[in-house]
């Protein structure tokens, strides 16, 4: 097997790192570190993947934006003729910055405020995804206060163990998404009686970085169940959501293919009379991003441990910048981007210059590490600039698209004055 996880990564002859063709090498030289490195030739086929998967059954893809929603990612999957998932008025205004299509934008979370259910409603977004009777009541009285019609589904909790990390769990019930599932016949019903809504579908999500895909057919046929019962009803819906969470290979990992997502859930959904006849949304946000993208860091420091202890490589990016090993314990493969053959190998703890013990990027290493040495934490496309902080202020790294040979800046490196210019001191304390 490839020993790198992905085929847009490879190595020259004298063994430098490459994505999508170019020297990460060069990268560094050209723009610094810490940087996140994109390639768009691998979120391109990453959405094909899944798109083709469902040959001519209709389909809408709604990417997470929340993965990476940076604006040339956006903008370049808008092309592609995606949708995308929301969860906050930033991100419609964002998407709708970007070129998105507002009648393909679906809107998820737990907490929507008024402000954020106006905007949705001025800007015509396809459905908002209601995940409480709160809401609900809420999302009606703001629509007829707008004079509109708020297409809505209901999301539900179909109370499937999605088998992953439990922060990023999401359909047990247990969890604060969804409605039970077994409550939403009756909220569809009043929703279905409420002139200021429309009712346009079902949602779920069961949880993120999935590695089987039992989880998502057990949760379609709960699904069909309920749409069963809104059938008997007279409820008529116009599409099936069924949410995101692929997962992708950070290590080790063997996650379905996209062909295997997609024909679990499409097996299942047109084995049923009405469902077949209604479009399949899936709002994939790791899946189309993960692979694509690296976090490139130097090592600033060794300091290996004189006797038995532990050996730290302490290098320019820190938990600020990737978040996702210390808040959920997350394994990501580090490569170094140009390896020392020949150079004794040891076992370091990769950390950053964060003043928490918390702050590593990797665990046990073993790897041939000098000063000054280029390293590449693979897997990092989704979830890295995203949930990246100012914490010490630290700006946060420069973001580089690789698009057909050619590197550009998609977000510069932000400098240390931009994280305080919003602040304020008052005049008396001058
Ligand atoms: N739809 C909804 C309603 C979601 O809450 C999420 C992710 C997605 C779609 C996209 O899931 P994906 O296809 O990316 O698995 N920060 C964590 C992941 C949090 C996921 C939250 N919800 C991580 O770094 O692993």
């Amino acid at each position: 097997m490839n020993p790198l996880p992905y085929a847009h990564l490879g190595r020259t002859a004298d063994n430098e790192l490459l994505l999508d063709g170019v020297p990460l090498s060069r990268v560094a030289e050209d723009f610094g570190t810490p940087t996140y490195v994109y390639a768009r030739n691998a979120i391109e086929s990453a959405y094909r993947a899944l798109s083709n998967a469902f040959g001519d059954r209709s389909h809408q893809i709604c990417y997470a934006v929340k993965a990476n929603s940076n604006q040339a990612i956006l903008a370049l999957l808008a092309r592609l003729g995606a949708g995308f998932d929301i969860v906050s008025g930033g991100e419609l205004a964002r998407v709708l910055a970007a070129g998105g299509a507002p009648h393909k934008i679906v809107f998820s979370g737990v907490g929507k405020r008024r402000d954020e259910i106006e905007a949705a409603l001025a800007a015509g977004i396809g459905c908002l995804n209601v995940e409480s009777a709160a809401e609900l009541a809420r999302i009606s009285g703001i629509a007829h206060a707008m004079g509109r019609i708020a297409p809505i589904s209901l999301r539900v909790n179909p109370d499937v163990d999605a088998k992953t990390h439990p922060y990023i769990s999401t359909g047990l019930k247990d969890n604060k998404f969804g409605i039970p599932i077994e409550h939403a016949p009756a909220l569809y019903r009043q929703a279905a009686r409420d002139p200021h809504l429309d009712v346009v579908g079902i949602d779920c999500h069961i949880g993120s970085q999935l590695t089987d895909v039992t989880p998502f057919s057990d949760a379609a046929q709960r699904v069909l169940a309920l749409l069963d019962q809104l059938v008997l009803e007279g409820i008529e819906l116009k599409h099936l959501d069924l949410g995101g969470g692929l997962g992708i290979r950070y290590t080790d990992e063997t996650p379905p293919t996209a062909t295997d997502w997609v024909h679990a859930v499409v097996n299942i959904v047109d084995a049923h009379p009405i469902a077949r006849h209604l479009p399949i949304y899936l709002e994939p946000g790791r899946f189309l991003v993960g692979p694509a993208g690296v976090l490139l860091t130097r090592v600033e420091y060794l300091k290996p441990h004189p006797t038995d202890g532990k050996s730290f490589a302490i290098v320019d990016a820190a938990m600020n910048d990737l978040m996702r090993p210390a808040l959920y314990s997350s394994v990501m493969a580090i490569e170094p981007v140009t390896p020392h053959p020949n150079g004794p190998t040891a076992t370091w703890e990769i950390v950053g210059p964060v003043c928490e013990t918390g702050d590593f990027l990797g665990h046990a290493r073993n790897l041939a590490l000098q000063q000054d040495d280029l390293l590449a934490i693979l897997g990092a496309g989704a979830y890295g600039f995203s949930m990246a902080s100012n914490y010490n202020t630290r700006g946060r790294p420069a973001e580089v698209l690789i698009d057909n040979g050619q590197c550009h800046v998609v977000r510069p490196r932000e400098p240390a004055e931009s994280l305080w210019a919003n602040e304020i001191i008052p005049a008396h304390l001058l």
